[in-house]
């Protein structure tokens, strides 16, 4: 039986244990996107865990989807990631960056620009946080095949950045309704060209991203995640059939290539559908049941030992517990979660959570 603890290693990637970080946008950079000295301590302190995934990070100004998020889009934004991939790698783990555009997500004085870009133009009729406080999100611009070639070029370009930064590996952010899942879920995809309309056509853009990754920084160091069904951000998916068609698709499409892993979120860890994907897929995968309870122990375990998953992201008890490894292993009580700074300036909530035995 595989145990929450050990080690492994996926692809060119190695995790130290089966508890990884997820992904967990912070919004501690400044405007201009590089990673900072708080950056540095925030992943440090974290990395007693198997393996740490970063923030999701843009590529292109456009693509910035948050206040505050960090970028790997410039020389300076890459120096400072070569900082944390460092000092990661001085605590003997490893760390790969979440790269994503975020597609319709975005505002005005979040990415500098009048409108964002998506699968068609559709407004997600939800409201995000801008620089004066929650606002409509405006309907996108539909990219065009030249727009659909840049973006491949340049999700590629910033993978190559977060290796040259010393990064073990890129995972490409297919979930949660930024654009990827905007080119997947029928309910924000209304094209009628090859992007659109089958599950193949809609699967045809993450495919791309996929494939040309891989071919810059090689397979074995490329993830990606998904939710599908997350129904989120107005990313609808409510005909179970067309998914399982369309990550069918997604996953035979990158078939061949190898990728290290593939990051599930779904809420139900011991669903058909989980299964269906994992065999798909067939390697490496990380399960997160999403953002209805954190994750717990108990949870962990079941999923690694039971074998529903070969590994567990869990966020929000990283958050509160950067050492929660060790806790776990050593069956220690957590520091409580504080919600109210996920997202704050600052270091408080962000590298001010005490490790066991110093609280
Ligand atoms: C503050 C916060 C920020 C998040 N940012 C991201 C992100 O940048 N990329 C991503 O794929 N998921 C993101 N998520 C989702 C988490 O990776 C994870 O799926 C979610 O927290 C549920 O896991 P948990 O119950 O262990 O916290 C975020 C979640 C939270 C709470």
């Amino acid at each position: 039986m595989t145990g929450l603890f050990d080690s492994a290693q996926v692809g060119a990637i190695h995790l130290n244990n089966r508890i990884i970080m997820a992904p967990l946008t912070r919004s501690r950079a400044a405007q201009d996107g590089i990673p900072t000295d708080m950056h540095i301590e925030y992943y440090k302190q974290r990395a007693d865990n198997g393996l740490i995934v970063t923030e999701g990070t843009f590529f292109e100004d456009i693509n910035r989807a948050f206040l505050g998020q960090p970028g790997i889009a410039t020389a300076e934004q890459q120096e400072g990631w070569r900082k944390v991939a460092q000092a990661v790698h001085e605590q003997g783990s490893e760390i790969v960056m979440q790269i994503m555009h975020g597609g319709r997500l975005t505002l005005p004085s979040i990415n500098g620009f009048d409108q964002g870009e998506s699968s068609s133009a559709i407004a997600p009729g939800v409201t995000l946080h801008g620089a004066e406080g929650r606002e409509e999100v405006p309907t996108p611009v539909a990219l065009d095949s030249e727009g659909i070639e840049r973006v491949v070029r340049k999700f590629t370009e910033g993978a190559r950045r977060a290796i040259d930064a010393g990064m073990d590996g890129v995972e490409v952010h297919g979930a949660n309704g930024y654009l990827l899942h905007q080119f997947l879920a029928p309910s924000s995809n209304h094209r009628t060209d090859e992007y659109g309309g089958s599950p193949e056509n809609r699967a045809r853009l993450a495919i791309e991203v996929i494939r040309s990754i891989a071919d810059e920084i090689g397979a074995d160091r490329l993830g990606l995640r998904i939710s599908p069904m997350h129904n989120i951000q107005g990313c609808m998916e409510e005909d179970e059939n067309d998914v399982r068609a369309t990550y069918k698709a997604l996953l035979d499409g990158i078939a061949d290539l190898n990728i290290a892993y593939l990051s599930v979120l779904y809420q139900d860890a011991e669903s058909d559908l989980v299964a269906f994907l994992r065999e798909s897929f067939g390697g490496f995968m990380i399960l997160n049941t999403g953002f209805g309870t954190e994750t717990e122990l108990d949870e962990a375990r079941h999923i690694v030992e039971d074998d529903l998953a070969d590994g567990v992201a869990v966020g929000r008890e990283i958050i509160a517990n950067p050492d929660l490894s060790y806790r776990w292993k050593n069956d220690l009580p957590l520091n409580p979660i504080d919600s109210d700074t996920f997202y704050t300036p600052g270091p408080h909530g962000y590298i001010d959570y005490p490790m066991a035995g110093q609280e």
